[in-house]
C-alpha cells in the first residue's frame, strides 16, 4: 500500500468561544490517486474538516487537538505564511459556489494565469499560453474569449471549470473539493464529476470529495468517511458503504436516500435532528435517534470497531445489527 499523501490523526476543532467541539477524533489517510467521499447531514462538519485541513479556519473556531501531515510534514506546527504556501503549491480547494472564490472584479482568465506566474514562476506569455490549454482541458469551449470574461459573465458549470482551472494550475497533490456539484442543475452537476474524475486519474490527485449525495459516492469515490456530528460513523471502501453498512447511522443515510432519478438535493431527512454544538449527547451522539441503541450507547461515545478490512464502525453493536 503506498504512504497516505494526507494523514489526519484525532483532529478536534472547538469554538474558539466556548470550547464546545465541532469535531472530535476524526481520524483519516488518504493515498495518491484515491478518491475519498466525506457523507453526512448538514453540521455534521465536513466543511470544518476540511477547511481545518487546509488551515484556513474562520477565527470563531480553533483546532485543539490532532495532527495533519501532508506527504509526512506536520502541517499544524507551521507558521500561517508556511501553510499558506503548502495551500498554494501542495493542495487546492474547490467550493459548492464558485462565486464566492472567484475574484468578481478580475477576468477569469487573469486569476489562473495570477496562479502560474505565483505558484509556478510563469512568465506573462507563458502563463496566458498555459491557462489556454488549461480551459481547453477543462473544456470551456472558446477558451480565448471566456479568459478574458468576468465572473458573472459565466454561467454556474462555467465558472465551477474555473475554479477547478485555477484549483489545478499550481499543480497540487490533494484536491479538497467541498460539495462542488450541488449549486449546479443535474446535467451540468454530471459532467463537472466526470471531469473532476478525470482530472483525478490523469494526475494522480488525492481527491478528498464532501457530498451529501450518496450517487456520487457510488459514482466517483474509492473509501467513504460517514461523519455524522463531528465524529466518524463508518470508514469502508465504497462498495461496502452500500453493500454492507455497518453503522445504523449510514443504513438510515441510505434508507433515506431520494430516488436516483428525483431530484439529487439534500439528503431526506432522518427523524429527529443532528445534535447541536455545546449540547452532545454524553454517549453516542447518535443514540437519540437510534432504533438500535441500548444502554451502554447512552454513556460514553463509541470506539471505531474493525469490522473487515479497511472496514471500520462506531458502533457498540457492529455485527449485531442483521
Ligand atoms: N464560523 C463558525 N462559527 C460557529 N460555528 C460554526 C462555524 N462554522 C461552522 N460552525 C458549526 O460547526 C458545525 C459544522 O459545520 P459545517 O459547516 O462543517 O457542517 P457541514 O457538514 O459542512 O454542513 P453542510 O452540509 O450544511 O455544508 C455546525 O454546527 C456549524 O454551525
Ligand atoms: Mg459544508
Amino acid at each position: 500500500m503506498p504512504a497516505p499523501l494526507l494523514r489526519v490523526d484525532g483532529l478536534e476543532v472547538a469554538l474558539a468561544s466556548t470550547g464546545a467541539t465541532i469535531i472530535e477524533e476524526v481520524s483519516l489517510s488518504l493515498e495518491p490517486g484515491e478518491t475519498l467521499g466525506v457523507v453526512g447531514e448538514s453540521g455534521s462538519g465536513k466543511s470544518v474538516l476540511a477547511l481545518t485541513v487546509m488551515g484556513l479556519l474562520p477565527r470563531a473556531l480553533a483546532r485543539t487537538r490532532g495532527n495533519i501531515q501532508l506527504g509526512g510534514d506536520e502541517l499544524t506546527t507551521l507558521s500561517p505564511d508556511a501553510w499558506r504556501d503548502r495551500r498554494g503549491r501542495d493542495m487546492a480547494m474547490i467550493f459548492q459556489e464558485p462565486m464566492t472564490a472567484l475574484n468578481p472584479v478580475m477576468r477569469v482568465g487573469h486569476q489562473v494565469e495570477e496562479v502560474l506566474m505565483n505558484r509556478r514562476g510563469m512568465s506573462a506569455g507563458d502563463a496566458r499560453r498555459r491557462a489556454t490549454a488549461l480551459f481547453e482541458r477543462v473544456e470551456i469551449p472558446e477558451p480565448a474569449r471566456r479568459l478574458a470574461a468576468f465572473p458573472h459573465e459565466l454561467s454556474g458549470g462555467m465558472r465551477q471549470r474555473v475554479m477547478i482551472t485555477i484549483a489545478l494550475a499550481a499543480e497540487p497533490r490533494l484536491l479538497i473539493a467541498d460539495e462542488p456539484t450541488t449549486a449546479l442543475d443535474v446535467t451540468i452537476q454530471a459532467q463537472i464529476l466526470d471531469l473532476l474524475r478525470d482530472l483525478q486519474k490523469e494526475r494522480g490527485l488525492a481527491l478528498l470529495l464532501i457530498t451529501h449525495d450518496l450517487g456520487v459516492i457510488a459514482e466517483i469515490t474509492d473509501r467513504v468517511l460517514v461523519l455524522y456530528a463531528g465524529r466518524v460513523a463508518e470508514v469502508a471502501p465504497a462498495r461496502l458503504i452500500f453493500d454492507a453498512p455497518a453503522h445504523p447511522y449510514t443504513r438510515a443515510l441510505l434508507a433515506s436516500r431520494p430516488a436516483l432519478t428525483g431530484p439529487r438535493d439534500r439528503l431526506v431527512s432522518i427523524e429527529g435532528a443532528v445534535p447541536s454544538v455545546g449540547a452532545m449527547p454524553p454517549g453516542c451522539r447518535f443514540a437519540p435517534r437510534c432504533s438500535f441503541a441500548i444502554g451502554p450507547c447512552m454513556t460514553a461515545p463509541p470506539a471505531l470497531i474493525a469490522c473487515a478490512e479497511r472496514h471500520a464502525a462506531a458502533c457498540v453493536r457492529v455485527g449485531e445489527l442483521g
